[in-house]
């Protein structure tokens, strides 16, 4: 494996490996590496003869009061992981290189940006998107995987893609899950063996929640339900928990289409996030 770190070598690397005419996949992390990521990986090896990993910790996604400079960084034992797992790649740029002085760009999605993380977390998205056409445009993948844990994440991709005509596409796999049914995630590293403990009440109260609304409890009742399961299980404080259309994320009241269940939640000073598909019944 590669790890390059200047566009230059990227692209260089990049002519190298497409001699061959075959496809790319890129998988876009944070780093701090778990299995959820590498099955993000496996699934680009499905998909593409090629596989490009990108390490960039973003820091336009990070809000003023987040944890950004806190956040994992295990670039070592991560680029183990991804040699092991045979991928050609590991572009990993400083933030310097990503955006250098005087970098000026924004991508903004309207709509499916904007509410539950959205509102939560002013400007995350503009972070996201921004940052993940600029992967797009210095890899120029064939494919690109990303996680449904950050369902949101991945509607405001698909979004982007096809209002900007871009020629990737985007495969979302389903949450990777600990065996007690906690979603995999870099933050879960955060908690103490308490709230770990603790934390297991959102997917559980995101289950229960989706149960009664198929047995027929209205979809408020429900959600106050959920929200009332996290406050009573350790849980600080709930941002959301919110039945959403499954491509426009817009509220729901009734389970009329396919939706989503989405909820975030702090315990101690971690924020989780935990989603769960809700097909009519
Ligand atoms: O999901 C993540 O790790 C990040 O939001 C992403 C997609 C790599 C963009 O920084």
């Amino acid at each position: 494996m590669q790890t390059l770190r200047d566009l230059p070598a990227l692209r260089g690397a990049l002519a190298t490996l497409r001699a061959d005419g075959k496809p790319v996949a890129l998988v876009p992390t944070m780093g701090a590496l778990h299995d959820g990521h590498m099955a993000l990986v496996d699934e680009a090896k499905r998909q593409a003869a090629h596989v490009v990993v990108s390490i960039f910790v973003n820091p336009k996604q990070f809000g003023p009061n987040e944890d950004l400079a806190a956040y994992p960084r295990r670039e070592a034992g991560d680029s183990k992981m991804l040699a092991d797992a045979g991928v050609a790649i590991l572009w990993a740029p400083s933030v310097d290189v990503m955006y250098p002085s005087g970098y000026s760009s924004n991508v903004s999605v309207s709509g499916v940006s904007e509410g539950l993380d959205g509102a939560a977390r002013p400007g995350h998205f503009d972070g996201v998107a921004t940052v993940v056409s600029k992967l797009f445009n210095q890899v120029r993948p064939d494919v690109a995987v990303f996680g449904e844990k950050d369902y949101q994440q991945l509607a405001v991709i698909r979004r982007m893609v096809l209002d900007l005509d871009m020629d990737v596409q985007i495969i979302g796999m389903p949450t990777q899950r600990a065996e007690d049914g906690l979603a995999l995630s870099s933050r879960n590293a955060y908690l103490t063996e308490q709230e770990r403990r603790d934390a297991l009440a959102l997917p559980r109260a995101l289950g229960e929640a989706v149960r009664q609304i198929k047995k027929g409890m209205p979809v408020r009742d429900a959600l106050h339900a959920a929200q009332a399961l996290l406050l009573g299980h350790g849980f600080g404080s709930v941002d959301y928990v919110q039945l959403c259309d499954a491509v426009t994320l817009e509220p729901m009241e009734v389970l009329d289409r396919p939706a989503r269940l989405l909820g975030a939640a702090r315990i101690g000073s971690t924020r989780l996030i935990d989603n769960i598909a809700v097909d009519p019944v």
